[in-house]
């Protein structure tokens, strides 16, 4: 079997192409799980009843009144669930709660004949409650003293003799907001149960296999009994990797009791007022500095809002610990972490799964501290990147390997955004421009790849050949819009030597492949890559044996490109189809199970030590902003981006994730402003930023007037599927460098040197806030405090002359 980086003779991989439902997209012809609703029938439709309170004990529920609604056909309440009242991994997530924990709760389900029927109905369910006290904002749970989960602590090298050796030590304080994922399709769900009682459920799920498993838990039947599809999801972003198991659970459900389908899809405020969010973090920090402005010690400690329910709180707290660094050298580290718990939707994975707001931190802090350091920022960037040859280690014990990426995807981006004659141009403008202010800003990403979780790093595949040819592909990751099946497709037609319309894909069943791990953490291309090149691998040593018989030569010497076997320097040929049917007639089974295991992984979650991930996913951004003085109104001017992708499998698809990853980090830093009511009147815990009306998202009027993504070239990746690297998460934390060009153009309005702390999202309020401060003449020196992020600058020895740029 080859080398799994080793590209054959005339791949599919690496060719550029569209995604293979672009079509289907575009045209309204694609099928997500709702619209299979039409295609079935006696649906019953489940409609939620949710409490309108923070927090309360439920005291009473009466249904008599629902069931009286014509159409009504069956409230579903905690007293119905046959196996563990729990849609959660950690069993702390009841299905039917007696407990309100979050304003818009769900606490019974309602199934009608017709949607209207079941809103009627779940409107007419009565509840008393008796309310108490909750906990809203994360300031108030640390007030509170109120977290949940692991805490971990993530040290490295010796903090308190690092700050010894520091000519310059700052100490700050962060908060900064989630994210919604807005996916265009809502959380959706149909389950169907046949003659045996066997239950067939299709989900708008990242992780059919999970759901699967929540769903046998609540029905108390095991496995084999409930099949999970999932065709194609409208967007996940991670919002679908652990919530859609209670809601599937709840469809499933309302099947095994009525005999009858039942669908539910969420309306877009049933969507954003139940289901998580990105969690918004809370850090407080100090940072030593030597004179050359290198780090050499940091103090933090993360406090991550996980809302009700842990959820995938703790996994996302590990990545965000695991991600302070970046991708600079921190030599001595004691980075603690902690869960905040708060009567708020339960939050949960999002793009990037804590990594961005590890590294937010630390962009932060460099941005905040270059100026007091009389350092530019870029310059100070690039001074503390990991460097090669020094054997240098991440804060959790990791190698860093190729570091030297680092500095080629810096360098690559300057130079094509011609980053140094701009510099002096923006110089020049703004010196002319005493109302409106330009700046650019460089940073990078470095973002591990692997689940933290070793065991998670697995993948199946099932390849079937059909006599005549045509070959079947099954995998255990689901689409999302990310292009997974479209790189599955390449990959397989790729191993076995065949044009990409001999491949077709199946829909992703848990009857198929078993076991399977979410798609999520950016590695469903690597994993079930792997798992369809091996079974590809098999068929093709199969294949290639039998071609060798046809041939008269040994199967070692036999190659099959572009669909046709050849033996080297032979001129007899083999047509595929011939080949294969050749082969069934020697009964040659035509079928092969696929399976990858990512080698090399350890972490040990209680020391919090250990190399978690294969590899690191590499890349940087320049971004260009104007500012307008008055309003604080702003646009993107220029965005170039040079990213390491390995050798791309799908390059029109790894730079439209790029694009997309980029354009969402620039939501959630600039735009996207999650608001609750924290008041104590009757709406306490109510979201406020319920519809698209009040809570901003990126447009095209906020896309950069230019943007140039360029995939870094030559930079095959060893060990990963043909030579590949992972790309779903990490272009989303490029955005970094629009956040920063913001602080610095806010920044050009004071003197010269001036410190701005700016808050996150810095939407045109918060940018306008940054700017009256700098006018005002920063945070330098003096600890005063603007708006939600505060701090303190403490001077040590030559700290105080280092801030003489102000
Ligand atoms: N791209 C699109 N279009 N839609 C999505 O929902 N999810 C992102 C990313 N890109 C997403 C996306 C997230 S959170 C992850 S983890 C990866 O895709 C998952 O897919 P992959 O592992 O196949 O890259
Ligand atoms: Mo992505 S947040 O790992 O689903």
């Amino acid at each position: 079997m080859s080398h799994l980086s080793e590209r054959p003779e005339k791949p599919v991989v690496g060719v550029s192409m569209p995604h293979e439902s672009a079509v289907q997209h575009v045209t309204g012809a694609a099928l997500y799980t709702d619209d299979l609703v039409q295609r079935t029938k006696d649906v019953l439709h489940a409609y939620p009843v949710q409490v309108m309170k923070a927090r309360g004990r439920v005291t009473a529920l009466r249904t008599g009144a629902a069931l009286a609604v014509p159409g009504v056909v069956r409230v579903l309440t905690g007293a119905d669930v046959p196996g563990v009242n729990d849609a959660g991994m950690k069993h702390d997530e009841p299905l039917f709660p007696d407990e309100v924990m979050f304003h818009g709760h769900a606490v019974a389900w309602v199934l009608g004949e017709t949607l209207e029927a079941a809103r009627i109905g779940a409107a007419a369910v009565e509840v008393d409650l008796e309310e108490l006290p909750s906990v809203i904002t994360l300031q108030d749970a640390i007030a509170a003293d109120s977290y949940h989960g692991a805490r971990p602590v993530m040290t490295h090298g010796d903090v308190d003799a690092g700050f010894a050796d520091s000519a310059h030590v700052f100490t700050g304080e962060f908060q900064f907001s989630g994210q919604e994922h807005f996916y265009l399709e809502t959380h959706a769900a149909l389950a169907q149960v046949d003659e045996n009682g066997q239950v067939f459920i299709q989900s708008s799920t990242q992780h059919p296999s999970e759901t699967q498993e929540i769903v046998s838990h609540v029905l108390g039947v095991p496995a084999h009994e409930v099949t999970v599809q999932c065709l194609r999801m409208g967007g996940g972003f991670g919002g679908k990797e652990m919530q859609p198991h209670g809601f599937a659970a709840i469809a499933a459900l309302g099947a095994k009791l009525t005999g009858r389908p039942v669908r539910f899809r969420l309306n877009r405020t049933q969507d954003l007022t139940m289901s998580g969010k990105r969690h918004g973090f809370h850090a407080t920090w100090k940072i030593g500095f030597d004179t050359e402005g290198r780090i050499q010690a940091l103090d933090a400690t993360l406090t991550a809002d996980g809302g009700w329910s842990l959820d995938l709180s703790e996994p996302v707290l590990a990545r965000a610990l695991c991600h302070i660094d970046n991708t600079y050298w921190i030599p001595n580290a004691r980075v603690a972490g902690r869960i905040a718990r708060t009567n708020t939707v339960s939050n949960t994975a999002f793009r990037g799964f804590g990594g961005p707001q590890g590294m937010l931190v630390i962009e932060d802090i460099l941005g905040r501290c270059a100026p007091r350091l009389g350092v530019d920022a870029k310059e100070l960037r690039e001074r503390n990147f990991y460097r090669p040859g020094q054997g240098q280690t991440t804060p959790y014990g990791q190698p860093v390997t190729q570091p030297e990426r680092i500095a080629a995807v810096w360098q690559q981006v300057q130079d094509n955004g011609h980053i140094a004659d701009r510099e002096r141009e923006i110089a020049a403008f703004n010196a002319a421009h005493p109302h409106t202010k330009r700046a650019l800003a460089v940073t990078g990403v470095k973002f591990g790849i692997s689940f933290n979780l070793t065991a998670f790093n697995q993948g199946g595949a099932l390849v079937l050949i059909y006599k005549d040819g045509s070959v079947l592909i099954n995998h255990g990751g689901t689409e999302m819009g990310q292009g997974l099946h479209t790189k599955m497709l390449q990959v397989a037609a790729t191993t076995l030597g065949i044009p990409l319309h001999k491949v077709r894909l199946a829909p992703t069943r848990t009857d198929k492949v078993p076991n399977t791990s979410a798609t999520a953490a950016s590695s469903g291309a690597d994993l079930n890559g792997g798992a369809v090149k091996n079974a590809c691998e098999q068929l093709r040593e199969r294949l290639l044996r039998v071609a060798a018989s046809q041939l008269g030569t040994n199967a070692s010497d036999v190659r099959i490109v572009e669909g046709v076997a050849r033996s080297l320097g032979g001129d007899q040929e083999l047509a595929w189809d011939d080949l294969v049917r050749t082969a069934y007639f020697q009964r040659v089974q035509l079928s092969a199970a696929g399976y990858y295991r990512t080698e090399g992984l350890h972490w040990d979650a209680k020391s919090f030590r250990g190399s978690p991930f294969k590899y690191f996913a590499i890349g940087a951004a320049a971004t260009e902003v104007e500012v307008d003085g008055f309003t604080g109104a702003y646009c993107i001017r220029r965005v170039d981006i040079v990213h390491d992708v390995g050798d791309s499998l799908s390059p029109l698809i790894d730079i439209g994730q790029v694009e997309g990853g980029f354009v969402q980090g620039a939501g959630w830093l600039t735009l996207e402003d999650l608001r609750w009511d924290t008041g104590d009147g009757p709406n306490r815990g109510r979201l406020l930023t319920q519809a698209a009306s009040t809570y901003k998202l990126p447009s095209f009027s906020e896309m950069p007037e230019e943007f140039n993504v360029t995939l870094l070239e030559n930079a095959t990746e060893e060990g990963a599927v043909f030579g590949s690297k992972a790309v779903g998460e990490p272009p989303l934390m490029l955005a970094f460098s629009v956040r920063e060009a913001l602080r610095q153009a806010a920044a050009a309005f004071g003197p010269r040197g001036t410190a701005v702390e700016l808050a996150s999202p810095a939407t045109p309020e918060a940018v306008y806030w940054a700017i009256e401060s700098a006018r005002q003449g920063g945070t330098a020196g003096d600890g005063r405090t603007h708006g939600a992020a505060a701090s303190e600058a403490v001077a040590v020895r030559t700290g105080v002359e280092a801030l003489s740029g102000a």
